[in-house]
């Protein structure tokens, strides 16, 4: 089935759910499935800028995902630098804007600052937005939204008169970024775990039994024919 270029989704935000099952069931270290995620990464973006999706946002690491062992945590934060120096090229030659959304100063030192590096090279790009959230939860977003909001109330700049929900998407971590118009969650789990709470409101769910290492460019474009079968209502009737 061929794609419609009109009804390509603008935003499509992932889970990438798997890449420990997918290691433990070939008898791989756990780090192996995070290191063969890093390639679905490369792919996914790639197939992105292929079929007109131009904001992605990929779920990296979560709020809660700080628990696991060290030694995990380190390789992921390895694996990430990693990509960041080894994927900036393509970044450029693509005109891709590099952005990341979570409490990043939770992160190593050397993480935030390559961060802000590629993030500031990459600022007056428009061909398409890669966006990882890094230490990321939608409640704690939504916290640190109310608690700028209070300050600017404190302050007497904001009147709590006209805090709507205009107000309260302006104070999330990228409200510039539309909502995502499809979210795909790997490896079968039916949850949103904590992953852009207010944003995904109307946003089209696509759960497949994938892990996401094996999750490259053909499923992606299923993800996508799916999506395009979809109704879009938005409260209203059909
Ligand atoms: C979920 O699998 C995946 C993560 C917690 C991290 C995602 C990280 C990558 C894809 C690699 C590095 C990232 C970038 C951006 C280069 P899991 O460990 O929860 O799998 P499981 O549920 O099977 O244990």
């Amino acid at each position: 089935m061929a794609l419609d270029p009109d009804r390509i989704p603008q935003h499509v935000a992932i889970i990438m759910d798997g890449n420990g099952r997918w290691a433990k069931s070939r008898g791989l270290m756990r780090i192996k499935g995070h290191e063969e995620g890093a390639n679905s990464v490369r792919a996914i973006v790639r197939a992105c800028r292929d079929n007109g999706v131009k904001f992605l946002t990929l779920y990296a690491f979560s709020v809660e995902n700080w628990v696991r062992p060290k030694a995990e945590i380190r390789g992921l934060m390895v694996l990430l630098r990693k990509y960041l120096t080894e994927n900036e090229y393509e970044l450029h030659e693509n005109e891709v804007r590099f952005r990341a959304i979570g409490r990043l100063h939770d992160l190593p030192k050397n993480i935030q600052n390559e961060i802000q590096r590629v993030e500031k090279a990459t600022l007056n790009y428009q061909k398409g937005t890669l966006t990882l959230a890094l230490s990321y939860g939608g409640r704690a977003e939504l916290t640190d939204a109310v608690r700028a909001i209070a300050q600017e109330v404190k302050s007497g700049s904001l009147d709590p008169a006209v805090i709507d929900e205009a107000v309260i998407a302006r104070h999330l971590y990228a409200p510039d970024i539309p909502d995502p118009d499809l979210m795909i969650r790997t490896s079968g789990e039916m949850r949103i775990s904590n992953f852009l709470l207010w944003q995904l409101s109307y946003t089209e769910l696509y759960i497949t039994e994938k892990f996401w290492p094996e999750f490259r460019e053909a499923a992606f474009v299923e993800a996508l024919e799916v999506y395009q079968q979809r109704q879009r209502r938005f409260g209203d009737i059909p």
